[in-house]
């Protein structure tokens, strides 16, 4: 039986891969930065103790696992200095091979902390994927929805730029695929779905479902940042979070890619297929 580590496997992305690779029979050991929840086991799960941040039960968790799924969790800025140590005892229990998530856009300056991640997994010579997302949908349904359901609006600094918003179901399987297989190794995908929407368009497919009218409305990067703070992100984050808000704006999020289709043999879930599927969110 193979054994997997999954960062983030409460999160999002992290709690489908580790679902998924149980379903498969695989062993997951589940990473979780709460104490009291380290030692559980779920069927052929087992929640193991470590802080990202500080490094503590690091090296432990990398012990017993031939292949391991990693990424920075939201709220680091630095997230080089929390992937490197990942990858370093990756290498030093001479792993079968890492998946790395990072995010659409990456790759496009070499010093960016998440490149720097990158570029240290694809020298260090264990046998790697790089996933690189585009925007959550379920953003939509986390991040954005106070305005959603308070307000009837996507309130976001993005004018009319299209994204084109991936689910992290899709993100997910693509992970299971090439964690579990070697036949595309040492090789990095960007994810995207296969419709580019703009907010306008986001929020007509979400007043469809809400069965109220949802709109979009721009607002000002600063507005956010004051949100961003109140809700308890802190300073240098919330100005990231902007910064990659603006690279949307510029459109740098729009474009599509086949990675999903390649890889799954399926098309991504469109967008009006994940608001249906989460419509409890906004009713
Ligand atoms: N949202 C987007 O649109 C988007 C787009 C592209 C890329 N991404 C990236 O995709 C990745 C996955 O995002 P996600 O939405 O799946 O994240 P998520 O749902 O917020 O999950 C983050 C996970 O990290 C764990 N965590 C937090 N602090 C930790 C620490 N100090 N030590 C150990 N674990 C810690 C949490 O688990 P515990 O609470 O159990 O510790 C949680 O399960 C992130 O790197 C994100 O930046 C996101």
């Amino acid at each position: 039986m193979k054994h997997y580590l999954i960062v983030g496997a409460s999160g999002s992305v992290g709690s489908l891969v580790a679902s998924k690779l149980a379903a498969q029979g695989a062993f997951v050991h589940a990473l979780t930065s709460k104490p009291e929840r380290a030692g559980q086991v779920e069927g052929n799960i087992r929640w193991i103790y470590a802080d990202l941040k500080s490094g503590q039960g690091v090296a432990d968790a990398f012990a017993r696992v031939q292949r391991a799924f990693i990424f920075a969790p939201p709220g680091y800025v630095p997230q080089d200095e929390i992937i490197s140590p990942l990858i370093r005892e990756a290498v030093r229990n001479k792993l079968e091979k890492v998946v790395l998530l990072t995010a659409l856009g990456a790759n496009a300056v070499d010093t960016a902390p998440l490149r720097v991640a990158e570029l240290e997994l694809e020298r260090s010579g264990l046998a790697y994927n790089i996933v690189r997302p585009n925007w959550f949908m379920q953003n939509f349904n986390t991040f954005w929805i106070q305005g959603i359901n308070e307000h009837n609006k996507i309130l976001l600094p993005t004018g009319k730029a299209k994204g084109s918003f991936i689910d992290v179901r899709d993100i997910a399987d693509v992970v299971v695929r090439l964690i579990s297989t070697d036949d595309l190794n040492n090789q990095a995908f960007d994810i995207t779905g296969s419709q580019s929407l703009d907010h306008d368009e986001v929020a007509e497919l979400l007043s469809k479902v809400a069965g109220r009218k949802v709109s979009y409305q721009e607002i000002p990067p600063e507005v956010l940042k004051q949100g961003f703070l109140a809700a308890g992100l802190p300073e240098d984050y919330a100005d990231f979070l902007l910064l990659i808000l603006g690279f949307f704006a510029q459109g740098y999020s729009a474009h599509t890619t086949n990675s999903v289709k390649d890889l799954l043999g399926r098309d991504p879930i469109a967008f009006g297929q994940y608001a249906e599927d989460y419509k409890r969110a906004w009713l």
